[in-house]
C-alpha cells in the first residue's frame, strides 16, 4: 500500500552519538541502502572550501551551487563507508574531518543549500530500501517514513567516544576542547531556524549513552517488521 515509504528508516541526532556506525549497520542487516545526508552537506562545504567560497555568505553560496553535482556511492570496503564524489572526483576522505564538518554546519543553515540537497535525497529515496541518518531526516526530508529514530547521549559520553577514536588514529587530543566542539555544534545544530536538529514527535527516542552500537541495532531491529 505505501511501499515506498515503508522502507525508508531514519535516524536522527546530534554529532558524535554514533549515527553512522549505527545507520550502515542496520542498512548492512536490512539489506537497505545507507543515505548518509551530512556527506552532503559536507561536500557542499568542501566545494566551497576548494572554491574559497565564504561559507557564511548565502547568496556567495548560492551562486556557485548549480557547479556541484554531488554523488553517493555504496561503497564495497570492509566498513561499509560511502564513497562521495563532487563533480565526479571522490573526496570521500577530505570530507571527514573537523574542519569541514565545521564547515557543513555554518553551510546548512542556508535555505538554498537545504532545499536543494533535501530534493537530492529524495530523489534518491525513490528506489526505496533507504536507511537515511542526518539531523532532520524524520522531520522534513522525509516525515512519511515508516520507521524514525532519534540517537542521542550525553554530551560527555559522545566526547569520550570521539576520543577514543582519535587517540586509536594515533592523533593528540586536547579533551576539553572536543567537548566544546560537540556543544558548539549541537547549539549550532538546534537553534539554526531552518530543519533544526530535534526529534520528530513520531520518533522514537534512543539515549545510546550505555549501549554500544550492537545493541543500539538490535533494539532498532525489533521495532522494525521486515
Ligand atoms: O552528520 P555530519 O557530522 O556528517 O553532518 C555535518 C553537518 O551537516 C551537521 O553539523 C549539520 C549538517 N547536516 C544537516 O544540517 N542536515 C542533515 N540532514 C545532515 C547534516
Amino acid at each position: 500500500m505505501c511501499r515506498k515509504i515503508c522502507e525508508v528508516v531514519t535516524i536522527d541526532g546530534p554529532a558524535g552519538v554514533g549515527k553512522s556506525t549505527v545507520s550502515r549497520g542496520l542498512a548492512r542487516q536490512l539489506h537497505f541502502t545507507y543515505l548518509d545526508t551530512g556527506a552532503m552537506y559536507r561536500a557542499v562545504a568542501y566545494g566551497c572550501q576548494q572554491l574559497r567560497v565564504d561559507v557564511k555568505n548565502q547568496e556567495a553560496v548560492k551562486a556557485v551551487l548549480p557547479d556541484f553535482s554531488i554523488s553517493l556511492q555504496p561503497a564495497n570496503n570492509a566498513d561499509d563507508n560511502v564513497l562521495v564524489f563532487l563533480n565526479n572526483q571522490e573526496i570521500s576522505m577530505h570530507i571527514r574531518t573537523a574542519e569541514i564538518g565545521n564547515l557543513a554546519s555554518q553551510v546548512s543553515v542556508h535555505e538554498p543549500v537545504r532545499t536543494n540537497l533535501t530534493a537530492l535525497q529524495q530523489v534518491i529515496a525513490k528506489k526505496g530500501k533507504i536507511v537515511a541518518e542526518g539531523r532532520d531526516t524524520g522531520t522534513v526530508v522525509f516525515p512519511e517514513a515508516a520507521w524514525k529514530f532519534y540517537l542521542d547521549a550525553t554530551p560527555e559520553s559522545r566526547a569520550k567516544r570521539r576520543i577514543l577514536q582519535l587517540r586509536n588514529d594515533g592523533q593528540q587530543v586536547d579533551e576539553k576542547l572536543i567537548l566544546s566542539m560537540i556543544n558548539e555544534r549541537d547549539k549550532a545544530d538546534s537553534e539554526r531556524s531552518l530543519a533544526p536538529l530535534k526529534p520528530s514527535p513520531e520518533a522514537i527516542y534512543i539515549d545510546s549513552t550505555t549501549m554500544d552500537a550492537k545493541a543500539v541495532i538490535a533494539l532498532m531491529r525489533s521495532y522494525i517488521i521486515h
